[in-house]
């Protein structure tokens, strides 16, 4: 059996294990501990600023925590990037409000402003301001945060950064995850770098982090006893999958240019190729982590990103078809919809190609064989 290549795999870098070491050795085997305080310090000096980082069990409840944060409540209606993981809407729906969704621009992939602010001034006119956007950083590519955030501003809707798959992605400078009113920033396994499940809240306000780690202890009130005035969560990161995060954020400058080097490999294979192209940021202003390397099939390609990937799969490489717009989704096919088929067509045009930070000389050899007997077999 040929060795699996995948998508985007953990790539551990050697320290991780003091730190979970330290944890046993302080029996802090628990969602408390200094791993977990350590490694909100070291996410927050990352991003600079007066960050206020909680650390939770996942990615999606930071959305949820976020959201509620945000004052989200049953009803409500929140503007949601359409082309996302489900993952981004979810916690909409545990809060009983409406996703309305939103279809991208094709520059960065990401919400589109023109559709957006078209949904707004429609929801307004129906009677009901929406409550909060949505936005996404798609496979570490900043959205076109100026944009966005004017409108923000104009109409008054707060913004929920979902940077689940762009730490260590920039605009403008900026690290992506503070672009909006409240940031995310997932630490799943495929993630650019992973806490094994985990996931960060990013606020500029000490009353939003004291709210989101009470939510997140299942509300108990500061009394001898448990006491609870609200519903709350079990969200808490363990101080085991803390220790992880402590001794990855070491390495992360390390992995963005490992990335970026997967990046130029693929610009090797692809330039003045004449079915693809290799998604690139759009100017200098927007700064990838190249957390997964896209290709895109032009209009009048003989192939198609399925074909590519059932080739691929048949070398044992894992690519993945871009993610199905919410829109479409069977779950989502009755909330509403603003834009004109750029999700769709991202959709049924691109493909994520192995990203691995961890990927060697020996894996591109045999990616660069596999795409090259595609092309060949196909042209
Ligand atoms: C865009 C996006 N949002 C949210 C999430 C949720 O993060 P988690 O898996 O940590 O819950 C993910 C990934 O898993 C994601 O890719």
């Amino acid at each position: 059996m040929k060795k699996r290549i995948y998508l985007s795999p953990p790539n551990m870098g050697g320290e991780e294990k003091k730190y979970i070491d330290s944890a046993f050795a302080s029996n802090w085997i628990a969602p408390i501990g200094t791993n977990i305080d350590l490694f909100e310090e070291k996410v927050a000096n990352y991003l600079g600023g007066n960050f206020k980082v909680t650390a939770l069990n996942s990615g999606t409840s930071a959305i949820h925590l976020g959201l509620k944060l945000l004052n989200v409540q049953k009803q409500d209606e929140v503007l949601v990037q359409s082309h996302t993981h489900v993952a981004s809407v979810n916690p909409v729906l545990y809060l009983g409000a409406t996703p309305v969704f939103i279809d991208s621009e094709s520059e960065t992939g990401n919400i589109c402003p023109d559709f957006l602010e078209e949904a707004i001034k429609d929801r307004i006119k129906k009677g009901k301001k929406p409550k909060a956007i949505i936005t996404v950083d798609l496979y570490g590519m900043p959205y076109k945060a100026n944009e966005i955030k004017k409108l923000s501003k104009y109409y008054g809707i707060p913004v929920l950064e979902d940077a689940a798959e762009a730490l260590g992605s920039f605009y403008n400078d900026q690290p992506c995850g503070t672009l909006g009113d409240i940031g995310v920033i997932s630490f799943n396994g495929n993630k650019i770098l992973t806490t094994s499940a985990g996931g960060v809240l990013i606020t500029n306000k000490l009353e939003q982090k004291e709210k989101a780690l009470y939510w997140a202890n299942q509300s108990k009130e500061d009394l001898p006893y448990y006491e609870h005035k609200e519903e709350g969560y079990n969200y808490r990161m363990s101080n085991i999958c803390a220790g992880i995060g402590c001794g990855q954020m070491e390495v992360l400058e390390e992995r963005i240019k490992q990335k970026q080097a997967v990046n130029q490999f693929y610009q090797s294979i692809f330039k003045n190729h004449s079915e693809l192209i290799l998604q690139q940021p759009i100017n200098k202003n927007f700064k990838s982590n190249f957390w997964v390397s896209n290709i895109f099939f032009k209009k009048d390609a003989k192939t198609n990103p399925e074909q590519l990937r059932l080739h691929l799969e048949s070398f044992n490489i894992e690519s993945r078809r871009f993610w199905k717009p919410m829109h479409l989704q069977p779950l989502f096919n009755n909330f509403p919809y603003y834009g004109n088929q750029v999700s769709e067509n991202l959709f049924n045009k691109g493909l994520c190609l192995p990203s691995g930070s961890n990927q060697n000389l020996a894996d591109q050899e045999v990616i660069k064989l596999a795409i090259d007997r595609f092309f060949n077999l196909k042209l």
